[in-house]
């Protein structure tokens, strides 16, 4: 019989010594890993220089309804980014249980300027192993329409990710509504989409597509 991979194993087991009488236990953390990293002031500024309206559209491979969506250099990003990579190595140890070893490469990095009445469905994304986006700028308008938005999720401009079926005692989704300088890196075939939104400014954020080799 094959051996179960030691996933989620690695989590110590929870102490309870500051809790009298409640037994010492542990649980289990599974699904895809979900990682998020701020960076620095000046590492946003120089990722800012990279977005232009300037280079190739790149719309005919994404799955967005957004107008301005172009290539970057990936190897521009790359310089930019692998300091915060080594952190996701480490997240990557944890969560999985098993270090990551191989190279990270960069294949493509774009970015998206999102307007009025845009969005983008729920999607995967094909041809690599993990993916990326970091938030470049969030209008201050489209913070005052998410405050005013009293519905369920995160409401006008976030982005969600989901995974497996919806059901009690289970999460399946995790919601965000963007700040500037975050950077999430998540499984390529993790399902995610961005909520559209009203107000007349642009939201603007890179993505690009990872490999492992
Ligand atoms: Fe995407």
């Amino acid at each position: 019989m094959k051996k179960e991979r030691n996933i989620s194993m690695t989590k110590p087991l929870v102490s309870t010594k500051n809790s009298p009488g409640l037994i010492p236990y542990h649980f289990f953390y599974w699904g895809p890993l979900l990682f998020r990293i701020k960076l620095s002031k000046e590492d946003l500024k120089k990722c800012t220089k990279l977005c232009s309206k300037e280079s190739s559209v790149v719309n005919d491979t994404l799955a967005g309804v957004i107008k301005h969506q172009h290539y970057i250099s990936p190897l521009d990003l790359y310089k930019i980014i692998e300091p915060y990579l080594k952190s996701f190595r480490q997240a990557h140890q944890q969560w999985y249980g098993k270090p990551l070893l191989k190279t990270i490469i960069t294949e493509t990095a774009w970015v998206n300027f999102m307007k009025a009445g845009e969005f983008n469905p729920p999607h995967i994304h094909d041809n690599c192993d993990f993916s990326s986006v970091l938030f470049v700028k969030v209008p201050e308008k489209l913070k005052e329409e998410n405050k005013k938005f009293s519905g369920t999720g995160k409401g006008p401009g976030s982005i969600a990710f989901t995974y497996g079926e919806a059901q009690p005692y289970s999460i399946c989704s995790k919601n965000f509504f963007p700040v500037v300088g975050d950077l999430f890196i998540f499984p390529a075939t993790l399902t995610h989409f961005v909520s559209p939104f009203m107000c007349k400014e642009e939201r603007v954020s890179i993505s690009a597509n990872f490999r492992l080799d």
